[in-house]
């Protein structure tokens, strides 16, 4: 219960219902529309991550389509309700009327669609509720097509009704202030009269929206208009979820911008909300951050760059072309242009990694360098190591994988080949082509056995 309000009538227990029960034939989606992702997380998360900052005593999901799917994001945060057959949204609370029982409150019902929501509009449309002392309360937008939208007749004060389109004359359909979706009713109201929807509309379901006449004849039923009707916005369609893909970027970013982020083209960047960047951070042009990605202070991250699930330490500069899935960069770290950071590829402080370099599974030490055209896989490598240009652990034999260690300030030449299991010790210096297929002890020079041969002369006679 929240007991944050100072004022008496938010000591009121509350309820929380999401619907996320329907197919959402309009996606023309082998996936429930509620799982679809916005900004790197299933659109019922979003909704779920708001109402959770109202404190609700309890937190129902209807769920019906995919129930499973459905059930394993909502989790722990709520109790799943199966909806068996998806007759309607009043069908839809109706079965989340035992997870209910004995509970006297406020009930907010909200769809579980609406991603873009915002947990302030929840609180406002709750104190609405409240201060009315309604039976019911609606969160109402307007807006310029109202087309497919239930639409508010209002009455008089207290008193009104919701007609849904399918059902309005052609007058009705005239009216743009509209249902969101989103409701408050008082709990035993609500449970009481829910058995007394019928079918007997154009779409043949039990309407949740003609509860709000129920509630004008029993008592009050209140409405209020949101202020920003972008929150409220729906997902149905591929259209509308790249539109509310495109709004909550536009949010993201803002909000990063206001944490002192700089974005230099920020239409083409692309965060998941559980991204973090610390301040001065300056994220150029195509630049994708997944995940929980986090990125230190002062970190520039040129562009055309993606990251996922990946940390970067302070003052670290991610050049063009990165690829990172799984990757820990310490702080002032140098990589690409052009590399490959694959899971566990950890990047030691002040160290550079360059192009058309990958690393997997594999430690670099502070101050080490590649630079230029290396795999670097299942590796232990010491610090100030350069290793030069095409060095390739050859980490597989066809059936295991194998570690190469190599010691501190050693310097690899250009084109070596590490075979694995092999440890190279600190100090040592391999000449360039060599093959090191056993362990060398530190201090060593390693080379291969491959004089240079010269025939002068040779190819004119050829
Ligand atoms: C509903 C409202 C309409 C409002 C609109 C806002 C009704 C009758 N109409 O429209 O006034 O303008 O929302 O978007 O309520 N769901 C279930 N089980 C069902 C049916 C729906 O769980 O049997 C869920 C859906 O998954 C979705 C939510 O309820 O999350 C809304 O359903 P949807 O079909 O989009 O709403 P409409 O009934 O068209």
């Amino acid at each position: 219960m929240s007991r944050k309000g100072k004022k008496p009538a938010t000591d009121r227990p509350l309820a929380v219902v999401v619907l996320a029960a329907g197919v959402g034939k309009r996606m023309r989606s082998a996936t429930a529309k509620v799982l679809h992702p916005l900004a790197g997380r299933p659109l019922l998360a979003h909704v779920l991550g708001q109402t959770a900052r109202l404190d609700p005593v309890r937190s129902v999901v209807v769920v019906g389509h995919q129930a499973e799917a459905v059930a394993a994001v909502v989790g722990e945060r709520a109790v799943c309700v199966t909806q068996r057959e998806q007759l309607g949204t009043g069908h839809a609370v109706a079965a989340a009327r035992r997870a209910l029982r004995g509970f006297s409150g406020d009930v907010m019902v909200v769809s579980g669609d609406v991603p873009l929501l915002r947990a302030a509009t929840l609180k406002k449309l709750l104190r609405r509720h409240r201060s009315s002392k309604a039976l019911a309360t609606v969160l109402t937008m307007v807006v310029d097509d109202p087309s497919g939208y239930g639409r508010i007749l209002r009455q008089e004060e207290g008193c009104f009704r919701i007609v849904e389109h399918a059902d309005a004359g052609r007058e009705e359909r005239e009216i743009d202030e509209v249902n969101s979706g989103i409701y408050c009713f008082d709990a035993r109201f609500l449970l009481r009269t829910l058995s007394a929807l019928d079918q007997d509309n154009a779409q043949a379901e039990y309407y949740l929206t003609d509860l709000i006449e129920k509630a004008s004849a029993k008592g009050t039923a209140a409405a209020l208009v949101a202020e920003d009707e972008s929150e409220l916005m729906g997902v149905d369609s591929r259209l509308g979820l790249a539109r509310a893909e495109a709004l909550m970027q536009e949010r993201l970013i803002l909000g990063w911008m206001e944490r002192g982020v700089t974005f230099l083209d920020p239409a083409s960047v692309y965060l998941s909300v559980d991204v973090r960047m610390g301040r001065d951070c300056v994220i150029g042009p195509g630049v994708r951050l997944e995940g929980a990605t986090r990125l230190g202070r002062e970190c520039v991250v040129d562009g055309s760059a993606f990251l996922k699930d990946t940390v970067v330490g302070d003052s670290s500069h991610v050049r063009w072309g990165v690829v990172a899935d799984g990757a820990r960069i310490g702080k002032t770290v140098q990589v690409g242009p052009y590399s490959h950071l694959r899971p566990e590829a950890e990047l030691g402080a002040e160290s550079h990694i360059g192009n058309f370099v990958e690393v997997k599974k594999s430690k670099i030490g502070r101050g080490s360098k590649a630079n230029h055209l290396s795999y670097i896989g299942d590796a232990t490598v010491g610090r100030d190591v350069n290793i030069g240009a095409g060095t390739i652990t050859c980490n597989y034999d066809g059936f295991a994988k194998h570690r190469t260690e190599v010691g501190d300030r050693v310097q690899i030449g250009s084109d070596t080949q590490l075979v694995a299991p092999v440890k190279v010790g600190a100090d040592c210096y391999v000449a360039a082509g060599s093959t090191v297929t056993s362990d060398v002890a530190p201090g060593s020079l390693v080379f291969n056995d491959k004089r240079q041969q010269v025939r002068s002369g040779w190819v004119e006679g050829f």
